[in-house]
Order: C-alpha cells, then structure tokens, then sequence
C-alpha cells in the first residue's frame, strides 16, 4: 500500500518537530514547508532531516504555498506556522496578523485549488479564550482575545471553519492549551525559567527577570499535544476540540518547581521587570478535554511536575555539555 503522504508547515518549529518524528513513526512521508532564512535553523529537526522531504515556503506568498501543496500532493495537511510569541504580537500587529490570520486562509486556498479531498488540521489556541467567559474552557466556550495573536488566531479558527462549510473540506481546528518540551523556544516562560535556574545552578547568571507571576496555565507536553492533532485527522467527520490536561497551575509555582528541582531558593534570584508584563493580559487558562477522551481517546502521558523536571534536566545537560566544551578547547 503506497504510504500516506503528510504536508507540516512550521516543521522547523516545537511543534513541527514532534509532529514529523510522530508522523514518520507511523509510517508516513513527510513533506515540511520551511521559510528561507539567511542561515539553517534545522536544530529541532537535525536528527531526521534526511528523512523529510523539505519544500520552501512562506505563509505570506500564496503562490509558494499553492507549489508546496502540489509538490506534496499530501493526504494531510498540518498548519501549524505562526508568528507564535504573544508579546510580539503588540511590536508586529501586522506581521501577526498576515502570518497568524491571513496565512491560514492562504494555506486553506492552496489546498482548495490543488484538491479537495486533503485533510486539513489548524494549529489553533487557547489564547482566543483570553478574557475567560467561563471555567474550565472548553468547545463551546465564546472567545474573547487579549493580544493581537489572539485575534489572528480567531480569524485563522473562524476561515478553518468556514472552509469546512463552504467547501464541504475535511478541516479541522485543534484548540491546544500551553504545551512545552525540551524544544520550546526560550523566550516562552517555561524554558526561560528551566534554562535561567539551569544556568544560575551552573554560575552562569544569577538572577531571573520575570513579568507577572499569577498568571495561570493549562501546561502539557508537546509530544502528548501533536498526537492530538494526528487522531483528530483520522475521525470520518472532521470536528473541532480542545486539548490540554485539565490542570492548572501558576507562573509562581512554575518557578518554585523549577528552581526547586536544583535546590536553589528561587526567591533569592527571581526579580519582578515590569518589561515582561503584557498590555492585556490572560489571567487564568484551563482545559475541559472531556469532548478528546471520550472521541478521540486522548490522554496525556506527561503531567505538569514530570515536564518541568524533564526540561530543567535538559538544559542542565546542554548547557553542562557546552561548559565542558569550553573547558577543553
Ligand atoms: P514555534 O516553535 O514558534 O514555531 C513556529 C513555526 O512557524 C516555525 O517553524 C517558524 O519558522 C514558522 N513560521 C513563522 N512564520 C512563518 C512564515 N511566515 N512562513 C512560514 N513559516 C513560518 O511554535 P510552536 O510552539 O511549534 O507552535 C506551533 C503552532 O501551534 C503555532 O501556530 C502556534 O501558534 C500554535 N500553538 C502553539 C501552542 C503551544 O503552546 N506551543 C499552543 C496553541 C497553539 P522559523 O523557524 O523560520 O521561525
Ligand atoms: N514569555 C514570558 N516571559 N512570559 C512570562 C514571563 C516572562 O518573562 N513572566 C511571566 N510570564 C507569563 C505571561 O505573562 C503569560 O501569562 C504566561 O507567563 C505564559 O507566557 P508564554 O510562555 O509566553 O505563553 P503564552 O501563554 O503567552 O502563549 C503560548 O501559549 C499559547 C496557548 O495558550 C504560546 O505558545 C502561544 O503561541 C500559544 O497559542
């Protein structure tokens, strides 16, 4: 039987790269669109860049996205570029908006006009919840953004959804809540904190400029997260859903966890810089994913103390490795 052929935009991203190792493992070709860029940024992808076949794209060119789909020719379909990082959202309104917004549509177009029967999976958010209308959230809860990412995210949700509608596509859109890895960039406050307790364990700093500690998420695995993506796609009828692990916990215990994971008093090196708070911010994230367990089966495998542990021990090692490289040359 010839293989299902998969198409990834944002393969160089978290995400993309879980999503590929998963989608490989089961058997696929993969096909993922990357951007180009002055110098190679293959970090999260090295270990199986042989094995994807990468096409150049961009979100803002239609005509490059329209030649990855027919290149690829794929069954599925999974966009998950975006400008990603909330607080730039404020600084590039209108790069957000044509990447996280309009890049959507541009995706859902290629696919419309190359053929019909792709399936379509949208990398949507819980940041369109935002100002939260009601707790836990789930499918039927309204939105209400806080950032002009969230907005783009809306739009990219609401163009997934009229596709389906318009066009009878197999689209989907995936409402995934924070999830994070050993891979997560480190402007998010997850890795900012693994890697900055990481470093103040190793005397590479000594202090840890945070913004607002209340906060709370809905933290997952990234692993457990693209997997939701793939069972989505495998349904008959494509349908939305919300995906997190139900429980929620602040940007201050966060820190505690971490920090404690290397008995250090993380009190003594976390300082409060008003230039990490948000003009608008989202107080409080948690999902209902009862809608996932029940359809798709959907469970996470990783809970919130496990992945912190495992992300403060990953960057304890590379940035212990790098150390010792120093040391000898
Ligand atoms: P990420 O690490 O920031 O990766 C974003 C990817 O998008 C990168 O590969 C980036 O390429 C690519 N990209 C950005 N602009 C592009 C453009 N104009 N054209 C083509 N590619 C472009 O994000 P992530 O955490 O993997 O998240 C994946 C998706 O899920 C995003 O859409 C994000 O908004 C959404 N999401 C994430 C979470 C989460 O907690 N991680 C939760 C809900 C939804 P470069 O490497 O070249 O920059
Ligand atoms: N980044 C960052 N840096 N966040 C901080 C800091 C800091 O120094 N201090 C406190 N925070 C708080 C933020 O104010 C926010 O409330 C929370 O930590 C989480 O911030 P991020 O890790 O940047 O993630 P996010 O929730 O804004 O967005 C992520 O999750 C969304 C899903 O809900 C991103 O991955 C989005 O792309 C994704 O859609």
């Amino acid at each position: 039987m010839a293989k299902k052929r998969a198409l990834v935009t944002g393969l160089t991203g978290q995400d993309g790269s879980y999503l590929a190792e998963f989608l490989l493992e089961q058997g696929y070709e993969v096909f993922g669109l990357v951007r180009r860029s002055s110098t190679v940024n293959f970090e999260r992808i090295s270990h199986i860049q042989d094995k994807i076949h990468i096409l150049s794209g961009d979100l803002l060119d239609q005509n490059s996205l329209i030649s990855a789909v027919a290149e690829a020719e794929p069954d599925e379909v999974y966009n998950l570029a975006a400008q990603s990082f909330v607080p730039a959202s404020w600084g590039q309104p209108v790069l957000t908006g044509e990447a996280t917004a309009l890049g959507v549509m541009r995706m859902l177009e290629a696919v419309r006009r190359v053929r019909l029967d792709t399936k379509f999976y949208q990398a949507s958010s819980s940041e369109m919840f935002g100002k939260v209308r009601e707790t836990p959230q789930s499918e039927a809860t309204p939105f209400h953004p806080r950032s002009p990412y969230g907005v783009a995210k809306v739009y990219g949700h609401w163009i997934t959804v009229n596709y389906r509608e318009s066009y009878d596509l197999f689209a989907v859109s995936g409402i995934l809540f924070n999830h994070e890895s050993p891979r997560r960039g480190l402007e998010f406050v997850t890795r900012k904190v693994t890697d900055g307790a990481a470093r103040i364990k190793l005397g590479l700093a000594d202090e840890l400029r945070l913004g607002n500690l209340d906060a709370r998420r809905d933290w997952g695995f990234a692993g457990d997260h693209v997997r939701a993506m793939w069972m989505m796609l495998q349904r008959d009828e494509p349908q939305d859903y919300v995906i997190g692990t139900g429980a929620t916990h602040s940007v201050r215990e966060l820190v505690e966890l971490a920090f404690g994971c290397l008995d250090l008093d993380w009190q003594k090196f976390v300082v409060q810089d008003e230039r990490f708070l948000r003009p608008a911010e989202v107080d409080l994230l948690v999902a209902d994913p009862s809608k996932a367990k029940s359809e798709l089966g959907w469970e996470p495998t990783v809970h919130f103390e496990n992945l912190i542990r495992m992300m403060v021990e990953a960057d304890m090692k590379a940035l212990g490795s790098k150390l010792s490289e120093q040391r000898s040359s």
